[in-house]
């Protein structure tokens, strides 16, 4: 027997049922489901809507419920609608009729809202630790590589000699956003809905901040039309899943790119990396294209609950039901990559042999023209004057550092023999010690800052 069967003269439809299910993926919500109902029938009795005994009886039957689903034992049957519906009839079936009055006041369109709050705030904890590890796996690989020299890009292209720890370290500061985000999320998931009935609120004297205190709510939703409807903090919670696969996928790409031996910055471990069925050269940076790969699955999923929410007319409505899909996907999904990438990071293998030959000597051009502004020239001639170097070394068939000091004095007589101090990699980077700069100097006090980070806001 279904739970609303009464006004119904036939039973509903097989295919419908197939459709309209959603125990096949809410299952897994049982534990808040459970918790959320303890907490109700406490609240109920509070209200004397049922006495202390009925809901002694209701808990201890719960908790009957939730250890069938631990172990495992627990038996879904037909007519097991979605996790409100299942808990409920096995509640039913093990205390008797006395279980039918859990659901006094309450709908499971606050029920689900409850839930789901509940597992995301949960989920979110555990994501956030996934990253917190990456982070530090990332301060750990940077920490060997404060002095080693590799090219920086934009647009790709060579552009100025940086320090290896400076462009992984980059990448902690992304995830500091994210983790900054998801805790954002979090403060917006604390919101009770339950007690707010079906859409109009509840006609029982339910003591709903006493409820919030007993789920670990932060605050009491305020609105019961909004609290049956509001699935922002999905949405929220999937956009700070998204942009976390923005930022494994970007740093995928670096890592696939540096990998190529055309590059050869990097090593990937043997674990870590896959080989070809067909070429026996071949080492395949397959977490990584996997990582780039599911970023498209997460944004895809942040896009569709949005388009879901944006025609819906106020509270409740069905559609609602197709948000969890895309929140366990994406949850999932990261839990699945996360720990591969953090072991990718732990174990990589940098090449700083390979980074400073690909190091060109046209990348002192800045470098160059910094040189004449330290002899007083403005910045616009100096950059033009340090290109035409560019352009004479270019024509006379040798390297930019190749340049005599006549050469260069035909450019400008601001140049004396103190610009050979100029053509030096490492001086390159040592100078470019600003707060957040490639300096080793710089980069020793920005892992400092970041492991401030981590123990104060990482918390
Ligand atoms: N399975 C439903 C969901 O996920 C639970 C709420 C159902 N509410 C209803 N009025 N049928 O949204």
């Amino acid at each position: 027997m279904t739970l609303w069967g009464g006004a119904f003269n036939e039973p509903s439809d097989a295919d419908l049922r197939a459709l309209n299910d959603s125990i096949s993926f809410d299952k897994r919500l049982y534990a808040v489901d459970i918790e959320g109902s303890a907490a109700y029938a406490a609240a109920l009795s509070l209200a004397k809507v049922i006495t202390d005994e009925e809901a002694a009886q209701i808990i201890n039957g719960l908790e009957a419920v939730k250890a069938e689903f631990d172990e495992g034992r627990f038996q879904l049957q037909v007519g097991d609608e979605d996790i409100h519906t299942a808990v409920e009839r096995r509640l039913t079936e093990l205390i008797g009729a006395v279980g039918g009055k859990l659901h006094t006041g309450r709908s499971r369109n606050d029920q689900i809202a409850t839930d789901l709050r509940l597992w995301t705030i949960d989920a979110l904890h555990q994501v956030d630790a996934l990253v917190a590890a990456l982070q530090e796996a990332l301060i750990a690989v940077s920490e060997s590589h404060i002095e080693t020299l590799m090219p920086g890009y934009t647009h790709l292209q060579p552009a100025q000699p940086i320090t290896a720890a400076h462009w992984l370290m980059s990448f902690f500061w992304m995830f500091a956003r994210d983790r900054a985000r998801l805790s954002d999320a979090q403060s917006r998931t604390e919101v009770l809905p339950l007690g707010s009935g079906a859409l109009a609120g509840s006609p029982f004297s339910i003591d709903r901040e006493f409820l919030a205190g007993q789920l670990g709510f932060e605050f009491v939703s305020e609105n019961s039309l909004d609290a049956v409807a509001d699935r922002d903090f999905v949405a929220e919670a999937l956009f700070a899943l998204s942009m976390i696969g923005v930022h494994l996928s970007r740093l995928a790409e670096d890592l696939i790119l540096y990998s190529n031996p055309a590059f050869g910055y990097i090593t990937l471990n043997d674990r870590y990396s896959t080989g070809s069925s067909l070429m026996p050269q071949k080492r395949n940076p397959d977490p990584m294209e996997l990582a780039r790969g599911k970023a498209g699955r997460l944004i895809g999923n942040l896009t569709g609950l949005l388009t879901t929410l944006k025609g819906l007319p106020t509270s409740y409505n069905k559609d609602l039901q197709e948000d969890k899909a895309p929140l366990f996907d994406s949850v999932d999904s990261l839990t699945l990559i996360m720990p591969v990438i953090v072991a990718v990071i732990r174990t990589l293998k940098l090449n700083p042999e390979r980074m400073r030959a690909a190091l060109d000597e046209s990348m002192l051009a800045t470098d160059l023209a910094d040189y004449l502004v330290n002899k007083g020239m403005p910045f616009r001639e100096a950059h033009h004057i340090s290109g035409r170097a560019v352009r004479l070394a270019a024509e006379k068939g040798v390297t930019f550092t190749r340049l005599t000091l006549d050469d260069l004095r035909g450019l400008s007589d601001h140049f004396s023999d103190d610009v050979s101090a100029v053509f030096d990699f490492a001086a390159s980077a040592a100078r470019r010690r600003a707060q957040g700069g490639t300096a080793p100097e710089a980069v020793r006090e920005q892992i400092a800052r970041a492991r401030a980070w981590l123990t104060d806001e990482g918390e």
